[in-house]
């Protein structure tokens, strides 16, 4: 059994307005009331619906995060926000390094470790993401790519409580292909053996989430593996009883 509390994460991405993100944020904090769970519980935002969560959120075990931020504390960066805003608002956590940022933005591990410290130093525990694409896996690359992404946009100082890693194949998000418990497995062991040959002892404290296509349907099994302390969902952290069937599934 594993020490580490699993953390179940919903990345909204580019959805939701006013009406419809606080009454998901609302169905999360009532099912999570006043009772002790065997997990934690985040939701990501829009960086427009990040005050609102927080203060729905606010007395509640939810906790908020945002899905980027910029590495510089502050300045002339139209369009950004900084990690300290997300603090400022009561988020605790931030996403980095998703893959739609890495192809969409041309992030790259350097920008994905700046962002990283940045987080940190506003007092904010950064979800580094990575993974391999299609190609990359059938090139039988999988390891190269995970495990250049973990060194290089893992900054040292890295500790189980200041960072989370996502595991996220970039062909099982948003396609419903899932990795397969073995194949999930088999990357988060790697990562784990990566972030201890670097860390210490440290390194089995990391949590370390799978994405990619999470649904009730598949969570447990996924949720059931040694390396796997959580998830980080997508499609189904939109509806609020899929979203909680996931993390039913964790204990
Ligand atoms: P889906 O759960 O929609 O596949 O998205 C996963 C993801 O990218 C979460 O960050």
């Amino acid at each position: 059994m594993s020490q580490r509390r699993p953390l179940i994460a919903g990345n909204w991405k580019m959805n939701g307005t006013s009406s419809g993100g606080a009454a998901l944020a609302q169905g999360l904090v009532d099912r999570l009331g006043k009772g002790t769970h065997g997990f934690d519980m985040l939701v990501c935002p829009p960086a427009t619906l990040c005050a609102p969560i927080c203060d729905i959120a606010g007395g509640s075990s939810l906790y908020v995060g945002g899905q980027d931020c910029h590495a510089a504390e502050k300045g002339a960066h139209t369009g950004d926000i900084s990690a300290a805003m997300l603090r400022d608002l009561g988020c605790a956590h931030v996403i980095l390094g998703h893959s739609e940022r890495r192809a969409d933005h041309g992030e790259s591990d350097a920008t994905v470790n700046a962002k990283t410290k940045a987080a940190w130093a506003a007092g904010l525990i950064a979800i580094v993401c990575v993974g391999e694409t299609e190609t990359e896996r059938d090139g039988g690359k999988t390891l190269d790519v995970v495990g250049g992404q973990v060194a290089g946009s893992v900054p040292d100082g890295a500790t189980g409580a200041n960072t989370v890693i996502a595991y996220e194949p970039v062909w099982a998000i948003g396609t419903g292909r899932t990795a397969s418990p073995d194949e999930a497995q088999a990357v988060h062991a790697f990562i784990r053996s990566k972030l201890v040959e670097r860390f210490g002892g440290e390194g089995d404290t990391f949590r370390i989430l799978y994405g990619g296509s999470m649904k009730p349907g598949n969570a447990a099994e996924l949720l059931a593996l040694k390396d796997v302390d959580g998830g980080l969902i997508g499609g189904a952290s939109l509806v609020a009883d899929d979203f909680w069937a996931i993390a039913a599934a964790s204990r």
